[in-house]
């Protein structure tokens, strides 16, 4: 009975922990309790295989219990009758063993195929490139100007005074424009991402882009891409234990109307003057 004691104040702290995390996890407005709603190209294809292994591995589970205890109860000890030895039955194993090797073959199939669009096939030419360098803890995000070209970006040339790591030297770049954690993305057009870090490992994570890229320094990601398919506001959050702040760093990541984009990026960019200054200081850390 002591024994069963001590845990009521155990299981008292975990309901109390289980009610806060419920009650932050609300701050999503929607489907708090499921998927969130999916609003980039690739998500159709990472929800078809989520359901499809949802289901399979819930009819198993169904299957394999109610089997189970079936057996529990038909076989149980009875006074008089003894046990049945079995040696098995090869076509039986030979079945159960097949479908299984099929299934995992087809989602093995399957899933890599998407993988290869998703991350192995050069972007589209037509992309906008957008730059998202983590940092401890925020997120520096370099858009390109009117040129639609940001400035060669380089993970050895990052530093705190340029966590973009881009040549200065590049004309490309003159016209970038930068924010920190603010993103706005054209709705219907693929968005080509360069993702890396200044310090520790962090991730790109938005729940509602199917999207999650591990950021590790040193290195400039510029293969993951992706196309919104509906408008609206998001968290981009980071997904990886990066230190004390870890919590804080989210950046507001809206998707609009392409002209609402260029509008929105037609007020960010550099000034004529600012421009030259941009060939010297390569980097504007707008709302810093
Ligand atoms: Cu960056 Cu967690």
């Amino acid at each position: 009975m002591r024994f069963l004691f001590s845990r009521v104040p155990l299981l008292a702290l975990t309901l109390l922990g289980l009610a806060i995390s419920g009650a932050q996890a609300e701050i999503r407005q929607t489907s708090v309790w499921w998927l969130p709603r999916n609003v980039t190209m690739f998500g159709h294809e990472i929800d078809f295989i989520f359901y499809v292994i949802l289901v399979l591995t819930g009819v198993t589970a169904v299957a394999v219990f109610s089997v189970m205890i079936y057996f529990i109860v038909k076989y149980r000890a009875k006074p008089g009758v003894s046990a049945v030895h079995s040696h098995g039955n090869n076509t039986l194993e030979v079945i159960w063993t097949g479908i299984p090797v099929f299934i995992f073959l087809a989602l093995a199939i399957y899933g890599n195929e998407q993988w290869t669009q998703m991350r192995l096939k050069t972007p589209p030419a037509d992309a906008l490139p957008v730059a998202v360098i983590g940092e401890q803890f925020g997120w520096n995000v370099r858009y390109p100007g009117a040129d639609g070209k940001l400035a060669k970006m380089s993970a050895a040339s990052v530093t705190k005074e340029n966590p973009f790591g881009v040549d200065s030297a590049d004309p490309a770049g003159l016209d970038d424009f930068t924010t920190y954690g603010e993103l706005v993305f054209p709705v219907d057009r693929p968005v080509r991402l360069y993702l890396g870090s200044k310090d520790v490992i962090h991730a790109f994570y938005v729940p509602e882009f199917r999207l999650y890229q591990d950021m590790v320094p040193g290195r400039i990601y510029d293969f993951v891409w992706l196309k919104a398919e509906q408008t609206g506001q998001f968290q981009l959050a980071c997904n990886q234990l990066c230190g004390q702040g870890h919590y804080k760093m989210f950046g507001k990541l809206s998707v609009v109307p392409q002209s609402e984009y260029e509008a929105w990026a037609k007020g960010k960019a550099p000034q004529p003057t600012a421009a030259k200054e941009t060939s010297t200081v390569p980097v504007v850390m707008a709302g810093r």
